[in-house]
């Protein structure tokens, strides 16, 4: 996936909040054969992580982007609530999204101004999105999520392991495109969840000796 969020620059918050960007985002990322087959097994993961929810129950899912994982769990016969702060992504989903007529709704949202709201979920998906920022700042995110959510909150991330860092190494002499900016190890996830309430309950991993993928089902503790 194209990603600068190693340039300190760049910013996930105002990136996607152009008509160009979000028009283009699932092209660019995901309509090679490898990018077609890493978007296929990505969704059969999230459906999974949602499995045992009962069927009709609104996911929100923060940020939902262009609703390309929306989509997944809707067709598995889930409600999506699909919040992102760009009102330009959420375009795009609501466009391709509209055969679910009301069964998949939107909201301009920021997540780092959701702590205090009334506003409640049973479960929401959080993807491709906690590793553009700093560990304190994905603390911060996470903790908004959490505030708005009753149960569970599937995460995804980029891990950080002795050999995905050795693989990044080799990416870099390699020149491949750049990974994403802040990737984390397994005392840093369990610093991210415990400090936004949350705890691991299992994780999925996607091709790990090809992928960073991490997908976390956590749960709220508090
Ligand atoms: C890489 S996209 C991922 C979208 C989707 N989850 C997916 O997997 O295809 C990152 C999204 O995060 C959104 N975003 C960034 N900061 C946000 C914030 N503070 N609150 C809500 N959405 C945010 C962006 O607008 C963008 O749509």
């Amino acid at each position: 996936m194209a990603n600068r969020s190693n340039d300190r620059n760049w910013d996930a918050t105002q990136h996607y909040k152009n008509a160009a960007v979000a028009k283009d985002y699932d092209r660019v990322r995901f309509s090679s054969t490898a990018g077609r087959v890493f978007n296929n097994q990505e969704k059969r993961v999230i459906r999974e992580c949602f499995q045992d929810i009962p069927r009709d129950t609104v996911i929100l899912d923060i940020p939902c982007g262009t609703g390309r994982l929306a989509e997944a769990l809707l067709g598995s016969g889930l409600r999506v609530y699909g919040a992102d702060i760009s009102a330009e992504m959420l375009d795009v989903a609501n466009e391709r999204l509209a055969g679910y007529g009301g069964r998949f709704t939107t909201e301009v949202m920021d997540a780092f101004k959701l702590t205090g709201s009334e506003r409640q979920f049973e479960a929401a998906l959080c993807a491709r999105v906690l590793m553009h920022f700093p560990l304190e700042t994905q603390i911060k995110f996470l903790r908004g999520v959490a505030a708005v959510t009753r149960k569970r909150i599937v995460i995804n991330h980029s891990l950080s392991s002795p050999y995905q860092r050795f693989r990044r190494w080799v990416k870099v002499l390699l020149g491949h495109q750049k990974s994403a900016g802040y990737p984390i190890t397994n005392s840093e996830i369990k610093r991210l969840l415990g400090e936004s309430g949350l705890a691991e309950v299992k994780r999925r991993r996607i091709n790990a000796l090809i992928s960073e993928a991490v997908y976390i089902v956590a749960e709220k503790i508090r």
